[in-house]
């Protein structure tokens, strides 16, 4: 599916499966600040801001 969004005041347009996620997505535009750490949801280091508003990445 394609998405269009705005990622660190930048515009975006990309071709993304079902599945990827937004960490994927993030770094693979340049965001590499964001973490992964443990996969679960517990540690909070994947978390982006969306809409002003912190989420699990
Ligand atoms: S990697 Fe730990 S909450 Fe996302």
């Amino acid at each position: 599916m394609e998405i269009q969004l705005t990622l660190n005041g930048r515009p975006v347009t990309d071709s993304i499966e079902p599945d990827t996620l937004l960490i994927d997505f993030v770094r693979a535009h340049g965001c590499a600040s964001v973490k992964r750490g443990c996969e679960t949801s517990n540690c909070g280091l994947c978390t982006v801001f969306l809409d002003g508003k912190p989420v699990l990445s």
